[in-house]
């Protein structure tokens, strides 16, 4: 039987993003030639990288071989160099712009501890082991997005806006991806929202309270950002599925993924369109670019996302993750996650090892 061809749009962007996506599709290509799959790989152009080639953070080509393709593997945007653009010419812009042009409301961030890595946390292992849970970040709403926004200059002054607004149904299709996931997890959803003194979250509450009636099997609690903020450092275990806004679960979801000790070990899906994004949680480094210091595993697992939610392929998706563990397990390490006295590996040399392992 002639294998399917699974059409992946690779955009390595800026820093660190070609160094991490490099080891992450030769993970991928190895899953193709162990699994009999065939995987049809296009780079193209996004963030710094773009302006720097073509002037627009966003080219119209990149934009259509994503729409043309089964799923996108992104790298990272970013960096100082483009600091002063003005906002439409900033590498996060395209960012921005792809997940509403893609319809990508949903962002799911796990945070799970791997367990050889347990010390690498700066908390205490008692307070992380078995830390197990996901973020799901409502991605095309909120501050991010709403109108109007700017900065105004008056005679004497100076004076910015940006505008939170959301629908009752931008909430309601957020609530109902974080319900569906806790289904097939350990069916605990947390509403985390600032009900006391926001309108937004006073809706948020509500419809996510109509939501939970469908879920009867589905335990429901609220709780409010900042007091999320602590009791994930106080007690990371009591959660299983988060549910949040744009901006709250931006900031929340960095702070889960360094409960595990490592942002860079944290992959994320992008969802709600006819295709999905994976990327890594963590940013494009540029201050590590191109030096081999960068952890690709963020982006394997990125991979392992990709062909579990996209591709259907759990079996392909399980290879990879048990890969990453036996890699850990074997006390490989980049910088990032080295004890004092280890040695790191480059990121080719980790890329290479977890290929070895599959
Ligand atoms: C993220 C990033 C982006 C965001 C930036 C790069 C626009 O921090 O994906 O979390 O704020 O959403
Ligand atoms: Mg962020």
């Amino acid at each position: 039987m002639i294998p399917r061809t699974h059409k992946i749009a690779v955009l390595p962007g800026d820093g660190i993003g070609p160094d991490v996506v490099r080891e992450a599709i030769k993970v991928l290509l190895k899953i193709g030639e162990r699994f009999n799959h065939r995987f049809e790989v296009k780079e193209a152009l996004i963030g710094g990288a773009a302006l720097d080639e073509v002037g627009v953070p966003l080219p119209s080509e990149t934009l259509s071989l994503c729409k043309t393709s089964d799923a996108i593997l992104l790298g990272a945007i970013g960096g100082s160099k483009w600091d002063n653009n003005p906002p439409e010419l900033k590498p996060e812009r395209a960012l921005l712009s792809l997940r509403k042009e893609l319809g990508l409301f949903a962002n799911i961030r796990p945070a799970k501890i791997y367990s050889p890595l347990i010390d690498s946390s700066t908390l205490k292992s008692e307070t992380i082991h078995d830390v197990d849970f996901i973020v799901v970040r409502e991605l095309t709403g909120g501050l991010y997005y709403g109108e109007p926004r700017g900065i105004h200059e008056a005679d004497d002054h100076k004076l910015a806006v940006n505008t939170m607004t959301y629908s009752d149904d931008e909430i309601e299709r957020i609530a109902v991806v974080a319900f569906d996931a806790a289904r097939k997890r350990r069916k605990r959803v947390c509403s985390v929202d600032k009900a006391n003194v926001l309108e937004c979250s006073r809706l948020w509450r509500s419809v996510v309270n109509e939501v939970a009636r469908r879920y009867p099997d589905v335990e429901l609690t609220h709780m409010y950002v900042d007091n999320c903020a602590m009791q994930l450092i106080r007690n990371p275990r009591q959660f299983d599925v988060i549910v949040t806004e744009n901006l709250f679960g931006d900031i929340l979801s960095d702070e889960a993924a360094m409960l595990t000790g490592s942002i860079g070990m944290l992959p994320s899906a992008s969802l709600g369109g006819t295709v999905a994004l994976y990327e890594p949680v963590h940013g494009s480094a540029p201050d590590i670019a191109g030096q081999g210091r960068a952890n690709p595993i963020a982006a394997i697992a990125s991979v392992a996302m990709m062909l579990r939610l996209s591709l259907h392929l759990v079996t392909e998706a399980d290879a990879v993750e048990k890969a990453i563990h036996s890699a850990l397990s074997q006390g490989y390490r980049t910088a990032d996650i080295c004890g004092l006295g280890e040695s790191p590996v480059s990121t080719s040399t980790m890329g290479g090892i977890i290929v070895e392992q599959i």
